[in-house]
């Protein structure tokens, strides 16, 4: 057992020194070890940081060890199928080894370590049984002070480890494990809070990396503005720490090459650097056209804007949906064709309209999965000024579900959607009135930028979202941009 040194004062001060913001986080890991301090003997719960990559988790459970002079232990849980990889083989085998748990502390050498479990929502079940349910037993307080591994075959007392564990969503825990967690959600980054991460902490790192000192390397406030909008488009800070870190090497090797004491860098420097701009500031889409809406989705990887798209043309009153879609998603388009019909005459629409007419409903970026109840009101939204032929408000974005008659009820990632809304350009956010004091979690230059409409119910969201002018005829056909989530190959799913 190594001794705790709990000094609070201490620990907050690297806490504060290592990491931006994380305000929640930080407050519930110094009430944790309040609590440890008072009550050294006390079963600590387990905390489980959830957000989207490079927000700094990792980072934070690894500062965490050193603020509190413990040893330190990471296992990456992601990919691990096996039971034998948490609970070990039994020496009757050939080759046996104990289980990652046993083996972390070995490595550790005290059996009082922080230990994280990182990427724990990456754990895979197979033939080889499940190790979420072997974790079980690591992690539940009342069981782990007699966890028992196969090749040690004794009960060994866990109970005084501080697990952490990480996670990019709680969706794919397992439901059992979850339980036994508490649950604290690091959020992404606003552009600003990006720039005092960079200014802080990324670029000082970097430039320590490359051997330089931190007067020799000069980036201007407008440059990390410029690096965060036009070569990144993340959650977190991890790619602005790639593209701070070219930019040091870079330095590195100017400086070496030259006489230069100092490497500043320009507006040439970084096109020849980092390539030309990869991403422009995304503007609303101008959908000056009926039938098309902005709303917002939550991903793993942070918020996205998502289009609806609607076009009627000469049928029998069918509803086709495409851009794979779930079905969640689907009832919601049937709800929504529903309301407008239910409400025909009070929004101007002819009640006979399906007699004659197809609708279709389209998701751009057809390639990523969506599906999720929070689309209802950009779905309804659409719908609605398709058949009134009033165009949808252009810097308008809106999430939220609804009921068949038109109540509006809270959904999740606020703040995610909000920050992909600032992001993208749009003035105006439709909320459900119930998410209002999501808007807390929120930082105050985001919350200032926009604003807010809190709606109960469908007919306020239309007032707000619908404009008056009749649409002008589009010279040029309007294409919407074929929006992937941020360039990663394994699409994760778009919850609106
Ligand atoms: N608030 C912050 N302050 C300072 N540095 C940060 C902050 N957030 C992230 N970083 C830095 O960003 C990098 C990426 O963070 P980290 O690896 O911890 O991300 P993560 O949340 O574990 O992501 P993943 O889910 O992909 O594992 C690290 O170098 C970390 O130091
Ligand atoms: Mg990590």
């Amino acid at each position: 057992m190594t001794e705790d040194h709990i000094d609070l004062e201490d620990a907050e001060r690297v806490l504060e020194e290592g990491h931006y913001g994380m305000n929640k986080v930080k407050r519930r890991v110094l009430e944790f070890l309040a609590i440890r301090k008072l009550n050294p003997e006390g079963k600590g719960p387990i905390l489980c940081l959830v957000g989207p990559p490079g927000v700094g988790k990792t980072s934070l459970g690894t500062a965490l060890a050193s603020a509190i002079g413990r040893k330190f232990v990471r296992v990456s849980l992601g990919g691990v199928r096996d039971e034998a990889e948490i609970r070990g083989h039994r020496r009757t085998y050939v080759g046996a080894l104990p289980g990652r748990v046993i083996a972390g502390l070995k490595k550790a050498g005290t059996r009082n370590p922080v230990f994280l479990l990182d990427e724990i929502d990456k754990l895979a079940t197979s033939l080889q049984g499940d190790p979420g349910a072997a974790l079980l037993e690591v992690l539940d307080p009342e069981q782990n002070h007699t966890f028992s591994d196969h090749y040690l075959e004794v009960p060994f007392d866990l109970s005084k480890v501080m697990f952490i564990a990480t996670a990019n969503q709680t969706e794919t825990i397992p439901p059992a494990l979850r339980d036994r967690m508490e649950i604290i959600e690091v959020p992404s980054y606003a552009p600003f809070e990006k720039l005092v991460i960079a200014r802080r902490h990324l670029l000082p790192k970097q430039v320590k990396l490359v051997g330089l000192r931190e007067d020799q390397v000069v980036v201007s406030d407008d440059m990390l503005v410029r690096i965060i909008e036009s070569y990144t488009r993340e959650a977190g800070v991890r790619k602005l720490e790639q593209q701070l870190a070219a930019i040091c090497r870079a330095a590195a090797l100017e400086v070496s090459r030259t006489d230069a004491e100092v490497f500043e860098l320009g507006e040439e420097a970084l096109i020849d650097i980092l390539g030309t701009p990869r991403y422009h500031p995304e503007l609303a889409m101008r959908t000056r056209r009926p039938g098309v809406a902005t709303g917002l989705a939550w991903t793993p990887v942070g918020g996205d804007l998502l289009f609806i798209e609607s076009t009627r043309m000469p049928g029998k009153g069918h509803l086709s949906l495409t851009g794979h879609l779930g079905d969640v998603m689907k009832e919601s388009a049937q709800a929504a064709l529903a309301y407008v019909r239910t409400h025909a005459r009070e929004l101007g629409v002819p009640e006979d309209f399906l007699e004659r007419e197809d609708i279709h409903i389209h998701f751009p970026a057809g390639g990523v999965p969506k599906d999720g109840p929070s689309a209802g009101v950009t779905i309804f939204t659409a719908l609605t000024s398709l058949l009134t032929e009033r165009p949808v408000r252009n810097d308008v974005a809106m999430t939220g579900e609804v009921t068949l008659r038109g109540d509006i009820l809270p959904v999740g990632g606020i703040k995610e959607k909000v920050l992909a809304a600032h992001r993208g350009g749009i003035h105006r956010v439709i909320l459900p009135a119930q998410n209002e004091h999501d808007l807390r979690d929120l930082p105050e230059g985001t919350r200032s930028a926009l604003d807010f409409v809190f709606v109960h119910e469908m007919r306020e969201a239309l007032e707000v979202a619908l404009s008056d002018e009749p649409a002008p005829v589009p010279e040029v056909p309007v294409s919407l941009p074929d929006k992937g989530v941020s360039g990663s190959d394994s699409t994760p799913q778009a919850n609106a």
